[in-house]
């Protein structure tokens, strides 16, 4: 353990024992899962294996302020009691029975949800990919039975840099080659367009053109922010020429960037808005399409559907998520320690961050290419007890839940700038 992180006390030693002899230490846990896993990710070397709040311990006994909340699924902090206790009520009730039938809960989350949005039906599902899968068949059959656009010939439209998800349609209109490579064929239909590009948006619309899909604030795309004015913008142009607004607010949504979802910077109300990661409490994956009646309505008996979307716990939970923002003031949260948090950052003045930009509890800090990599400083920083993960190779991503406190803010920043200081000295010139 390094000297800088903190000792558990006997409780959560308790808590982080692994029911395995053999697996003593961090190394060993990685070893079994490198062993057996497919190797599609490549993580920091830390193995969690208990949490509470804003803290994370790993199985050696360190302890960790998390600063990156599961890429945002961790909004509520780790184990938010209420969310605990609805999902253990939940679970002592009924858990899965499919959409044969009608889930209890099921109408009480889709109305909170249509509340919460302002738009007018919600159909849920359980993974982000499985949204934005959802929003581009409605959207598609939206263009062919509502815009009249020819059978197969729908377009949407994307950003460069996107980020929505890993199913094959939807790297098929990934930038990333890496995401792409060797999985072809892909879907077509997709054209890019620059984040932040209202020209190019009116350029690239066509007769055929059925959406614009798109993050309101690019997340894995590096923490980008569009100029002022661009949601409004894109929100005109898509009424003008009928094109579908579809809003990705699975990173940005809920109360993420300050604002209830990333749109609301310029009151952009879109067609649909999906949301996933925080909706599920930090606990328990769930996602969904909100949309208006007339998008909504494309879906028809046997056109969509999910065996897990819409079961009793996803229900349970993603209802107590959303009410928990609200008694919990969790989205002004975000705006007020949000601010905080920049201003700290950026008082530290550290020749090897080159940028700090943010909205509400979600800020990224691009590291100076000349001193090292993001993946370099994210390792660093665990060695202090920050989490945190790199995004793009030179962004440090700073995400922490949004129930931190402004105690916990200031340990952290306390241990960034060391950790700035010692890259500086490291490989400073
Ligand atoms: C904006 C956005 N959309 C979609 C996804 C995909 O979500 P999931 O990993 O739950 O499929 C992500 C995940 O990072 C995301 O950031």
């Amino acid at each position: 353990m390094s000297e800088t992180q903190n000792p558990l006390c006997s409780a959560q030693k308790a808590c982080c024992k692994v029911e395995d002899p053999s697996l003593k230490t961090t190394q060993d846990f990685i070893d079994l899962e490198k062993s057996y896993g497919a190797l599609n990710y490549d993580p920091l070397p830390v193995v969690p294996s208990s949490a509470e709040g804003c803290w994370i311990w790993d199985v050696e006994g360190n302890r960790y302020l998390d600063m990156m909340s599961a890429y945002s699924a961790v909004s509520h902090g780790h184990r938010h009691p209420k969310l605990l206790t609805a999902l253990h009520n939940q679970l002592s009730k009924i858990c899965v029975t499919s959409r044969a039938f009608y889930p209890c809960n099921l109408g009480r989350f889709l109305k909170k949800l249509c509340e919460v949005s302002g738009l007018d039906r919600a159909l849920p599902m359980n993974t982000g990919a499985e949204a934005v899968e959802t929003a581009i068949k409605g959207a598609r059959r939206w263009g062919e039975e509502v815009k009249g656009i020819p059978k197969d010939k729908c377009e949407i439209i994307v950003n460069a840099g996107n980020f929505h998800g890993r199913t094959t349609t939807v790297i098929s209109f990934s930038s990333e080659d890496e995401y792409r490579r060797g999985f072809g064929p892909l879907t077509p239909g997709f054209r890019e367009i620059p984040f932040g590009n209202l020209e190019a948006l009116e350029q690239a619309i066509t007769p055929n053109t059925c959406a614009f899909l798109t993050e309101p604030m690019l997340g894995e795309g590096g923490i980008k922010f569009p100029p002022k004015g661009w949601m409004k913008g894109v929100s005109e142009l898509c009424r003008q020429h009928k094109v579908l607004l579809i809003s990705d607010e699975i990173q940005t949504g809920l109360g993420r960037t300050g604002k209830m979802f990333g749109m609301d910077h310029e009151e952009v109300k879109p067609d649909a808005i999906l949301l996933g990661k925080a909706l599920g409490g930090g606990i328990y994956p769930v996602s969904a399409m909100i949309g208006t009646e007339e998008l909504m309505n494309v879906f028809n008996p046997g056109s969509h559907g999910s065996t897990f979307g819409g079961n009793h716990m996803a229900c349970a939970i993603g209802l107590k998520a959303l009410e928990v923002l609200e008694e919990e003031g969790l989205v002004e949260r975000s705006h007020t320690l949000g601010e905080y948090l920049l201003k700290a950052l950026r008082e530290i003045r550290s020749p090897v961050i080159s940028n700090i930009r943010g909205r509400g509890l979600w800020i990224g800090m691009e590291v100076n290419p000349d001193y090292c990599n993001a993946r370099v400083a994210c390792e660093r920083l665990l060695t202090k007890g920050i989490l945190s993960k790199e995004t793009k190779e030179t962004v440090i991503r700073i995400a922490p839940p949004l129930t931190i406190t402004r105690e916990e803010i200031d340990w952290g920043v306390n241990r960034i700038e060391s950790v700035l200081s010692s890259l500086e000295e490291d490989f400073g010139f």
